[in-house]
């Protein structure tokens, strides 16, 4: 296996021609990565069948929502996309933070289709995935894999979700409603951080040669997909917010690292407009900040590694951030008791209040971590933090009633709101936030050695290419390939509109 070269040319002609038939038959036209960076480019025949299609269906069409500039309110594209420009009153920071809201995204309600699709379309259109053998699996903690069913199903191959036994109740719900078959969902111990038994468990289906490993901390397509969709969509949020203050800056992008794919628009961020770039980790499992370890409840991230694709020596800061935070504040976000003192006592708008639930745990935790940032680098009125929101509260119901029944077991009220945002927001220094430098960026990636040589077989050579930034910057070659491709695919499936 290469880890390195990213394939840009047919590698097995009758796998390609038999995905070229099935997508015929299943009526599938696939959208370029130009065309998901700017969904403006979407012939107007497909946008307008779009407009008449529930954006949570299984249909081909909604592969034409796997972007950014979606609102689940309003058919039709939005301008730019949904975001959320939170107030001094509520961060305590004068920097701007401007939250890209994940929930916009199709089926899913999470960013995380998009990485599915960067993982499995440059495969399929290689001619290395055969719809009609091949069995996706999609290795993950939860939205991922839910992304990658969902994709799986659209396509109408066999799609395999493997995810920890303890992860939030409403990603099983999903993924039963998803699935084709029972056994597609594999349970795999523990919860949050035990991504070392999701590689087991992997390692042991890819015995199977009918099994595809789509492995999303290590396939390029991921880093890829967000460098040129999501760096973009979030170049779009900060322009946006700069029409009403011209001088305004991007400081910096903050984002929490699960497969660090997200990050990879960061690197967008960085070459185009100079912002830092800032890695946020559970303070319970400390992996970057100490080469530490350990459980917590922010779903989606921290797994007790390096990703291959993370770009660690392009990376500025580490923030860690507590679940105890972020599990209040889900609290205090989707509460009635909470959302009533973040109206009435501080004075916050209504509607923003309401949008908070926008904010998933990892979406909150990035809010923290740009909070801490904007402390430590003195940030003020004209600078800006862009993050996301990967997914939404939606997903964090179940969780919200764990904690509320064990921290609160005889209700939740307005005297614990005022404790929550006291101690969570009013409060938040400037801790547990790590400013690189070139020997703590090497720390980093050497940590990275364990797991990916030792563990998974990576030869030391292609492990080490990936320090030079040329590698990172020579990536990108492969997109304009691959959307050639997809156009050539598309071409010979006869088909020029979806469903
Ligand atoms: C809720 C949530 N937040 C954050 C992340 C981390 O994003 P990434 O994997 O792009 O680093 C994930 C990844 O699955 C997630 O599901």
């Amino acid at each position: 296996m290469n880890w390195t070269e990213l394939p840009t040319a047919i590698v097995d002609r009758r796998v390609y021609d038999r995905a070229v038939a099935h997508m015929k038959a299943a009526r599938v036209v696939l959208p370029t990565f130009a065309e998901l960076a700017d969904p403006s480019a979407i012939p107007a025949s497909i946008g307008a069948e779009l407009d008449r299609l529930d954006p949570d269906a299984p249909h081909p069409g909604n592969l034409f929502r796997v972007h950014w500039y979606n609102d689940r309110g309003t058919p039709g594209r939005t301008a730019t996309p949904r975001y959320l420009d939170l107030p001094p009153a509520l961060t305590g920071v004068e920097a701007r933070i401007l939250v890209a809201l994940g929930r916009h995204f199709p089926m899913i309600g999470a960013h995380k289709v998009l990485a599915a699709y960067g993982c499995l379309v440059p495969r399929i259109v290689t001619g290395q995935f055969d719809p009609e053998r091949h069995k996706a699996v999609w290795p993950s903690t939860g939205n991922y894999c839910r992304g990658g069913v969902a994709i799986s199903r659209i396509l109408g191959c066999r799609g395999v979700a493997v995810l920890p036994e303890g992860m939030s109740r409403e990603r099983f719900d999903w993924l039963r409603g998803w699935v084709a078959h029972g056994e597609d969902i594999v349970r795999t111990p523990g919860t949050e951080s035990n991504v070392k038994e999701i590689y087991d468990k992997c390692a042991e289906l890819a015995r199977d040669p009918a099994n595809v490993i789509l492995n999303q901390f290590s396939e390029f397509g991921n880093y890829l997909a967000h460098y040129v969709v999501t760096g973009p969509a979030l170049r779009a949020v900060f322009d946006d917010a700069r029409k009403q203050s011209r001088s305004l800056h991007l400081a910096a992008f903050v984002a929490a690292s699960g497969s660090a794919g997200t990050l990879g628009a960061g690197d967008y961020l960085k070459a185009e407009l100079g912002a830092r770039i800032v890695a946020v980790e559970a303070l319970e499992c400390p992996t970057m900040l100490s080469n530490g370890y350990g459980e917590h409840n922010i779903q989606g991230i921290g797994d007790k590694h390096i990703p291959f694709i993370h770009n660690v020596l392009n990376t500025d800061l580490v923030v860690g951030v507590s679940d105890r935070a972020s599990d209040a504040l889900n609290l205090l976000f989707n509460s009635e008791v909470g959302r009533g003192y973040l109206a009435q006592r501080r004075r916050l708008d209504p509607a923003l209040v309401a949008a908070l639930d926008g904010l998933g745990l990892s979406g909150i935790a990035n809010v923290l971590a740009a909070i801490k940032t904007a402390r430590r680098l003195g940030l003020g009125a004209e600078d800006a933090i862009v993050t996301v929101g990967t997914d939404s509260a939606a997903m964090y119901g179940s969780e919200r009633e764990k904690f509320a029944a064990s921290r609160y077991p005889g209700g939740f009220d307005q005297v614990n709101a005022g404790e929550v945002f006291g101690e969570h927001l009013a409060g938040i220094a400037d801790d547990h936030a790590v400013e690189l430098d070139t020997q703590g960026r090497q720390r980093i990636f050497n940590l990275g050695y364990y797991t990916w040589v030792e563990q998974q077989g990576v030869p030391l050579a292609e492990f080490d290419r990936r320090r030079d930034p040329r590698f990172w910057r020579k990536l990108q070659d492969a997109v304009p390939v691959w959307d050639r491709m997809i156009e050539e695919f598309n071409a010979r499936t006869g088909l020029n509109r979806p469903g």
